[in-house]
């Protein structure tokens, strides 16, 4: 069976982008696969967070995860800061990772943005440690949204460098696993920009914590043009806003963008977006509503990260000790 591990940051309330990109697709893959889920709070304060809130996002994220299905007793569901194999491995992975390969990385000069010189040396070397989680695992398999792959393509760079630079055939290849029609779902406001936790105006996207008038508000004020929705693929070309919200309905109804229009092709974006809120509010309600359940018992979630710590520890620390033996640390543990 093929191990996977994926991770969120407890950065903001998830998103539907984080929902239809990831979290619904870590879910449907428990049922073959053996997976290892995390929520990433060393990779969260690579941007400042106050530490209260990052201790109450890391409980609501986790929350969010059990509440789209995510089952903490067949698989692993914990905190990253939890195993220290994570920032063992990272630092290993910042001596092979070469710094034109980070040059490189989109992600980072979108989060930088003008201060570069102002942002965390941490925030730089970000893919560095996601590369450590997926290989602390020895893990094959890495659902993500579109925006995460050339972070996982990064893990295989250093990945093969490291089994290069020290003769051995010791980390696997990995293979990201970006899944449906939403693989990447974009701002309710701007369809070039990418729905986000973090976006400053709360309209530009949907949160799992919505409810429903708060949902429907949002769509209705999401930006379209005036056209009615087209009939076939190329009419939806230059037509960034009308592609999400298509994308975001066939992700719901289980078929794709050309699916969708075959049945709404022709109708005005009014009346369909009266139809996807009613999807939304019918597919999100439930799990908002398990969110909260959860909650409000926090013992309870701490109890879940605690049991997915000590079991992923079991599974990364003899790798890393073991990559640590490769590189020539001379073990305390013997
Ligand atoms: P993060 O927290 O930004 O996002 C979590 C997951 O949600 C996906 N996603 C989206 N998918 C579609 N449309 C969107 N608008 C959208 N926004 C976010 C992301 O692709 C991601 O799958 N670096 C990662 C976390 C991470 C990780 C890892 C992932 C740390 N270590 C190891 C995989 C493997 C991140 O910041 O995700």
């Amino acid at each position: 069976m093929q191990r996977i591990f994926s991770g969120i940051q407890p950065s903001g309330i998830p998103t539907l982008g984080n929902y239809l990109g990831a979290m619904r697709n870590w879910a449907a893959l428990q049922a073959d696969h053996e997976c290892i889920y995390c929520v990433v709070d060393l990779h969260a304060i690579t941007q400042w967070q106050q530490p209260a809130d990052l201790m109450r996002q890391t409980r609501e994220m986790t929350a969010s995860l059990l509440a789209c299905g995510i089952d903490p007793k067949a698989h692993i569901l914990f905190n990253q800061s939890a195993v220290s194999a994570h920032a063992r491995l990272a630092w290993i992975f910042f001596s092979v990772t070469r710094l034109g390969w980070l040059n490189r990385m989109t992600q980072f000069k979108d989060k930088a943005g003008k201060d570069r010189e102002n942002v965390s040396a941490a925030l730089y070397v970000y893919p560095s440690l996601m590369a450590a989680d997926i290989l602390a695992y020895h893990a094959t398999r890495v659902p993500v949204g579109e925006d995460q792959r050339q972070h996982v393509e990064l893990a295989n760079d250093i990945a093969q460098k490291f089994n290069h630079d020290y003769g051995v055939e010791f980390f696997p290849h990995i293979e990201p696993l970006i899944l449906g029609p939403a693989a990447r779902v974009m701002s309710l406001r701007d369809g070039t920009k990418k729905m986000a936790k973090s976006d400053p105006s709360d309209q530009s996207r949907i949160n799992l914590s919505d409810d429903a008038d708060t949902i429907a508000l949002k769509i209705r004020r999401a930006k379209t043009d005036p056209e009615p929705l087209p009939d076939d693929m190329q009419g939806l070309e230059g037509r960034p806003e009308a592609r999400n919200l298509i994308g975001i309905y066939a992700a719901f109804t289980d078929t794709d963008h050309a699916g969708v229009l075959r049945d709404h092709g022709g109708e005005g974006f009014g009346k369909f977006k009266e139809a996807l809120t009613v999807l939304l509010v019918e597919k999100l309600a439930p799990i908002a509503a398990e969110t909260k359940r959860w909650l409000d018992d926090p013992a309870s979630i701490d109890a879940v990260l605690r049991d997915g710590a000590a079991r992923a520890a079991v599974l990364a620390d003899p790798i890393v000790a073991e990559a640590e033996r490769l590189v020539g640390f001379l073990s305390a543990r013997g």
